[in-house]
């Protein structure tokens, strides 16, 4: 028999997952292999539960959004349970992984996920499963890469949605809360409230105080603009406060983060006295087809996933650096988040414009 790979989407879906299977898939095939896609994640390897990817399977897959394996975040794989906690895969399961990965013969196996799957995948490989990563988030808190896919689309997103408050908020002179996922990282909330002209950002990296949000407010209607968009992160926190969180703390999951918009403008409300509003964007920043930006990064990711494969290179990952897609060792990608740096370029460039970062 021919050469053989399996290739599985792991974690929160987000746009470009498709386009990935489809550039892995039709490598794979212009080499003579054929490709084998796990449903549901590492699930599908445990229960042999897979679909053969043959070139006819990719055909519309460039712009699908969501996954054609599907995905899971939770599950006997589940990796991740909070805030930087990694928990180990019981051994029983790396093994039955193993031999099932041994059954079918494969040569490796790609592992398209962010921080939570790419952990799980360095397990397996170092239980002697030959992997190669891909990474994946619309959070773009992983290390080792310059952007996961996903991210643009995300941004792309958000940045519409404020586009849209802009008009409705100036109409009513009213100020707008937009939350926007990204769970301990500030990236979405800082791209896209500095290109859709957001006045207050809120991020995890920079805790805010209540005075200094109401003072841009104050500040803006000196200025004759008596309304104001305020882009908060999900994982945005007071100054000395907590997370807020939606839902109850599961086990074998990581915390669900959402609810601080909602607060923020409450308070925000109440210290102003201006009409305050909250809008929750949440899945819609996952779901859909992705960006041009986006097509382009999967498909060359997924082309060199391939590339890595042929070369016998195993326990890397994919990575942006640009001009150039490289790779780095897996273990180089995970456990530690790529946060935005508080005095970088880019919240210096927000600041420049006077953008108030709540602090
Ligand atoms: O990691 C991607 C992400 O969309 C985060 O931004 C968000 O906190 C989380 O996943 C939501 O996950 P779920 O869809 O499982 O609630």
């Amino acid at each position: 028999m021919g050469v053989r790979i399996g290739i599985l989407t792991g974690g929160g879906d987000c746009p470009g997952l498709n386009a990935v299977i489809r550039a892995v898939g039709k490598s794979a095939t212009k080499r003579g292999w054929e490709t084998l896609g796990f449903l549901g994640g590492f699930e599908g390897l445990l229960d042999l539960q897979y679909r053969l990817l043959d070139y006819k399977a990719m055909d519309g897959l460039l712009f699908k959004g969501g996954t054609i394996l599907g995905t899971s975040n939770q599950g006997r794989f589940a990796a991740k349970t909070g805030h930087g906690e990694v928990r180990g895969i019981p051994k029983e399961i790396l093994d039955a992984s193993r031999a099932n990965f041994e059954k079918l013969d494969l040569r490796a196996l790609i592992v398209v996920g962010g921080d939570g799957t790419l952990s799980i995948a360095q397990q397996l490989f170092e239980h002697g499963i030959p992997i190669v990563g891909v990474p994946k988030t619309i959070d773009n808190d992983l290390e080792a890469t310059v952007m996961t896919f996903g991210f643009d689309s995300a941004v792309a997103c958000a940045t519409d949605a404020l586009d849209r408050l802009h008009t409705t908020a100036e109409s009513h002179n009213r100020i707008f809360v937009l939350e926007v996922m990204g769970r301990y990282a500030g990236w979405i909330a800082t791209h896209s409230g500095i290109a859709g002209g957001g006045d207050v950002i809120l991020i995890p990296e920079i805790p805010f105080n209540y005075e200094s949000i109401c003072a841009k407010i104050t500040e803006r209607e000196a200025q004759g603009k008596y309304f104001t968009l305020i882009v908060a992160a999900e994982g945005a926190r007071e100054k000395d406060g907590n997370f807020v969180t939606s839902g109850p703390q599961e086990s074998n999951r990581e915390a669900r983060l959402g609810g601080i918009g909602a607060v923020v403008a409450a308070e925000v409300q109440k210290r102003t006295g201006k009409e305050t509003r909250v809008c929750v964007l949440g899945h819609l920043q996952r779901g859909g087809g992705p960006t041009t930006f986006d097509r382009l990064l999967c498909t060359r990711f997924g082309a060199r996933a391939v590339e890595l494969i042929a070369e016998n290179q195993y326990g890397y990952m994919v990575a942006l650096q640009p001009p150039d897609t490289v790779a780095v060792k897996i273990t180089e990608a995970i456990g530690r988040l790529r946060t935005v740096p508080p005095n970088g370029d880019l919240v210096q460039t927000g600041r420049a414009l006077g953008i108030s970062f709540g602090d």
